[in-house]
């Protein structure tokens, strides 16, 4: 689908994407091609948030995984901050790699139980920068505070944290090396509602102090219009709608939107607008 919404100072451009994956066969059962993103273009202004959308298989996580170079595209170009990346394994830049991070729906799977949340933050320090053990203690202590933990996590380890608190180690871990663009791949999603609505609400914070762009992956709806400036359904691989949330919400042009639309709860919006409105009251109220 053609892009209708040009960023004039784009952090991220892909330009038609495709992934390909090769299935092998089996006995009796012929080898396949599955056509996991075909062809998806879009270009995301700086600071802005784009939400991807769509069911189960459509393509999202392929997705997420191309723009983050975990998984190189079969076709297409990607540019970021106005540079053409070079997806070829061996070819990527350690700037570039440093300018875009990852948060998956589950921060467990990835963090390390023996690993001490203090040495979760500072490995990517450690692995990427010359900076002393003193300097990415205290630039982790500093990440800890900026995503609503403290200081004296610094020596817990995973296990001793909530869902919540889980996912806000995972958001502090992304944004250690000061990256530009983050990915969250269905961020929220293994958590309640009224903790799903703090962890968005720290993500808009940390968007607006460090000027930072998403693509922010989710299969509800609610999710998205709270967070969203553009929005892209995805449909079998395809973007099958692409545009500004209010024109999306507003006049979705293609059916599988209007029935994703019609099977969404409206009650989930109301409640996460309802939770954050009461906590905004709460904290200016100290
Ligand atoms: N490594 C792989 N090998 C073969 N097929 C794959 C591979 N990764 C993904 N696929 C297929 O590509 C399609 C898209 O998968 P993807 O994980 O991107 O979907 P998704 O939109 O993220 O789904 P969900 O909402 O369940 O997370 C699916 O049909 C999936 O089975
Ligand atoms: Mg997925």
């Amino acid at each position: 689908m053609s892009a209708d919404i040009n960023a004039t100072n784009p952090m991220l451009e892909i330009r038609d994407i495709k992934r390909d994956y090769h299935v092998p066969g089996g006995f009796l059962k012929p080898s396949k091609v599955v056509q996991a993103v075909k062809g998806v273009s879009f270009s995301l202004e700086k600071g802005k948030t784009l939400a991807i959308v769509g069911e189960s298989g459509c393509g999202k996580s392929t997705l997420a995984r191309i723009l983050t170079f975990i998984d190189e595209p079969t076709a297409g170009e990607l540019l970021i901050d106005g540079q053409k990346v070079d997806t070829r394994p061996g070819h990527l830049t350690a700037e570039m790699r440093q300018k875009v991070q990852i948060v998956f729906q589950n921060p467990y799977g990835s963090l390390n139980p023996r690993q001490k949340i203090g040495d979760v933050l500072g490995e990517p320090l450690l692995i990427n920068t010359k900076m002393s053990a003193a300097e990415r203690r205290e630039r982790a202590t500093e990440m800890l505070v900026k995503v609503g933990l403290g200081p004296e996590h610094y020596n817990r380890y995973p296990h001793m944290f909530s869902g919540g608190q889980r996912q806000r180690i995972a958001i502090a871990r992304a944004l250690m090396l000061n990256p530009k663009l983050l990915v969250l791949d269905e961020p929220v999603s293994a958590l309640d509602l009224s903790v799903q609505a703090q962890v968005l609400n720290l993500l808009a914070d940390l968007q607006d102090e460090f000027g930072l762009t998403y693509v922010f992956i989710s299969h509800d709806l609610s999710v998205v219009k709270y967070i969203a400036d553009e929005v892209m359904v995805m449909y079998f691989g395809e973007a099958v709608e692409y545009g500004s949330r209010d024109a999306v919400f507003s006049d979705p042009q293609h059916e599988y939107t209007r029935t994703l639309f019609a099977a969404t709860p409206r009650a989930d919006v109301e409640s996460i607008r309802a939770r954050m409105a009461k906590r905004k009251l709460a904290l200016a109220a100290g």
